[in-house]
């Protein structure tokens, strides 16, 4: 029963890939629960850069198995693509280390097609990665339009659901804009049947696989995708994904009761960048030569995914406290402080102001968090760089301070500060 989760406190990008590389050692199998190929999840390891986004990112450990789970969406395309980039980067991948959920479902094409035709344009456009993640989750929900991984395995079963399916994807689809992209139930069949094949070694019943590894005393790690403020149900709504981003969807996703968790490790970075569009009260949103732009130049701040600038801003913890409460958290890892090394003067969020009234809580609304201006208290900077620092007591007095401040106002230990995307440029803090 030892069991550890790496979970994203804000809205993604909290360098989640940096701290589950750096926890393989003690583990033997890692688990994604959550989302699909819209997470961009970056490793530097020996050197080399490793960009993932549907495979878990511990599979760049020899000894680990990796799982994607039942509540994972999986494009075939893009699943099949991550394994040959693994193995041109000499990452040994088989049915052995990778093994997918038969209970996970596929996104087709006409769930990437729904989702352009319904953001494109639109004013209520939620500025999604366009990976067809959230219409692969109203088929799941919708249920008669599902499809799950294992009947790719089946391909009369197959034939006779996408006959049936297609031709009601199509009528939607032209209902939505007649110069949509319709598709040919048969064709899309044989090509489905065709990475089947290929995909074939790595479906299996994962909930057993989990549970077998349970019972044998196997370390489990959990991979979450996206963060805590992304969740369907307690994140910024309907500015989310469409999956349980929080420790909350590893029940449901990989069918691992939540009572195994033994340590929940909740990732902030030391400020706030949040992509796509949505209420974010500590944005620096001021021009080419502002704060935000400095310290999205810096921390290299576009998506892994879809190469957007990501907004910056500073860091927020009325909405840590309220992520890491949502997660359980046991402690926090403070990602990316180096980012900050170049600013004279540093501002925390530790309450917000609603319509004149002060409050200390997180509004789970879009609507409602969008009317809150933050309240700051400002801390020195340190003013130099940090990024070979591997000690906390070499830290600059003002980083110590900024992280101790961190802890206190989060009320939870601060157990790991990283200085740099290296493996190497950690500080281990107990
Ligand atoms: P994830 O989706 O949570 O895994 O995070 P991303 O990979 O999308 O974004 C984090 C980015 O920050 C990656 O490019 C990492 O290589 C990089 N990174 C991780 N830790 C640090 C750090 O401490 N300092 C700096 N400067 N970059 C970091
Ligand atoms: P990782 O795992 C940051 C955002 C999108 C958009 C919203 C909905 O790398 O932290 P979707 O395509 O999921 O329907 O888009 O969620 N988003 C992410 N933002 N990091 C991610 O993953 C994200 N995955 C989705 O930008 O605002
Ligand atoms: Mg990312």
């Amino acid at each position: 029963m030892d069991c550890t989760c790496v979970v994203g406190l804000q809205w993604g990008d909290e360098a989640k890939g940096k701290i589950v590389d750096l926890l393989t050692a003690d583990h033997h199998i890692v688990v994604r629960y959550n989302g699909g190929a819209n997470a961009g999840h970056t490793i530097v390891k020996n050197g080399k850069t490793y960009k993932l986004s549907l495979l878990p990112t511990g599979i760049l450990s020899s000894h680990m198995q990796a799982v994607i789970g039942n509540g994972v969406v999986v494009n075939p395309v893009r699943f099949l693509e991550e394994v040959t980039n693994l193995r041109a980067a000499d990452i040994a991948v088989s049915g052995e280390n990778l093994v997918l959920s038969s209970h996970a479902h596929l996104i087709f094409p006409y769930h990437v097609e729904e989702e352009r035709l319904a953001e494109f344009g639109s004013p209520q456009a939620i500025g999604t990665t366009g990976r067809g993640i959230g219409p692969c989750y109203q088929d799941k929900l919708s249920r008669t339009n599902g499809i799950r991984v294992g009947e790719l395995l089946y391909p009369d079963h197959l034939r006779d659901r996408l006959r049936y399916i297609v031709p009601r994807k199509n009528t939607l689809l032209r209902a939505l804009s007649p110069e949509a992209e319709t598709f040919d139930a048969d064709a899309l069949c044989a090509e489905y049947l065709g990475y089947a094949e290929q995909m074939k070694p790595h479906i299996a019943d994962t909930f057993q696989l989990l549970h077998k590894a349970l019972k044998s005393g196997k370390r489990l790690l959990f991979e979450a995708a996206q963060g805590s403020l992304l969740d369907i149900d307690h994140g910024t709504f309907p500015y989310v994904t469409s999956s349980s981003s929080s420790t909350t969807g590893i029940w449901s996703g990989s069918g691992v009761p939540a009572k195994n968790l033994t340590r929940i490790i909740g990732i902030i970075k030391a400020y706030t960048s949040r992509v796509g569009r949505g209420p974010f009260p500590t944005e620096l949103d001021d021009g080419p030569t502002g704060l935000g732009e400095t310290i999205r130049r810096i921390g290299r701040e576009y998506g892994t995914v879809t190469g957007r600038p990501r907004r910056c801003g500073w860091l927020d913890l009325v909405a840590v406290r309220y992520s890491a409460t949502l997660a359980g958290a046991d402690e926090v890892t403070v990602m990316l402080l180096d980012v900050l090394s170049a600013l004279d003067e540093l501002k925390i969020c530790t309450a917000y102001e609603l319509d004149g009234q002060r409050i200390d809580y997180f509004p789970g609304d879009a609507f409602l968090l969008e009317r809150c201006k933050p309240v700051y208290e400002t801390l020195p900077g340190w003013r130099c760089d940090i990024s070979s620092v591997r000690k906390p007591s070499d830290l600059p007095a003002a980083a110590r301070r900024y992280v101790e401040r961190i802890a206190e106002l989060v009320q939870l230990p601060v157990s790991i500060v990283s200085v740099g995307p290296d493996r190497e440029q950690t500080i281990m803090m107990k």
